[in-house]
């Protein structure tokens, strides 16, 4: 995998010997690790690291506020990172605070197509590929878009990742534009107010609220996408 980034790493019970190897080169997924350490899941220890230093050259193209709503999102999903599998949770948190990459760079204008196919140019997991490109009940947008769901065989992946959609989707939906905690309810409705009635987005928040709302309410359970 490619993805490296340059930190001063050291294992936990290594930390010294760590430090006196100087830094490393390591790959984005292990330095998101450090982000569960509160969770007494870190394999890494990289002092002063966070997750703005370890994604920060990635989203600097977002705008301020969607780069505040993505942070925020990912150190919530790293929060609820333990709901899911550990060899699912670095992967976990890069999609989260990856999801919205897709606005950087408006190749279809759909963006978690546009920013799975980014992060899949950059290294990253088809794992991390397949949450982003269905967050939120994407496949939705998709059909109010006139694009076919046979676009999702591109990120297909071959286990069951319901447990981490349900972290990304809830995260994402329990966070507004500019990085505060907010209801799901007030999520879905600043949203349609900021686009307009007659807007797509609109137009698929507004099928997919039952889908949002249920998936908003916790982090914890699955859900299977389609496509
Ligand atoms: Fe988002």
């Amino acid at each position: 995998m490619r993805c490296l980034v340059k930190y001063r790493v050291g294992r936990r019970s290594t930390s010294r010997e760590g430090a006196r190897n100087g830094p490393q080169r390591v790959e984005r997924n292990e330095a998101a690790l450090i982000h569960m350490e509160g969770a007494g899941l870190a394999v890494a220890i990289v002092e002063g690291v966070t997750m703005a230093d370890v994604y920060g050259d990635l989203l600097e193209a977002l705008e301020p506020d969607r780069r505040a709503h993505s942070l925020a999102a990912g150190r919530k999903a790293a929060e609820s990172a333990m709901h899911v599998g550990a060899a699912l949770r670095a992967d976990l948190v890069a999609a989260a605070v990856l999801h919205d990459i897709g606005y950087r760079q408006a190749d279809t204008e759909f963006h978690p197509l546009d920013g799975a196919r980014f992060l899949a140019g950059q290294g990253f997991s088809r794992r991390v590929c397949h949450l982003v490109v269905h967050h939120s009940a994407s496949t939705y947008e998709a059909e109010e878009r006139g694009i076919g769901l046979v676009v999702y065989r591109e990120f297909a992946v071959d286990e069951d990742l319901g447990a981490a959609h349900a972290v990304i989707w809830w995260a994402d939906m329990t966070t507004g534009p500019q990085g505060q905690d907010v209801t799901v309810e007030e999520r879905l409705d600043e949203i349609c107010a900021r686009y307009g009635p007659d807007d797509v987005v609109t137009r698929f928040i507004t099928r997919a609220r039952p889908v949002l709302l249920a998936a908003g309410q916790s982090p914890v359970g699955s859900i299977q996408v389609r496509g």
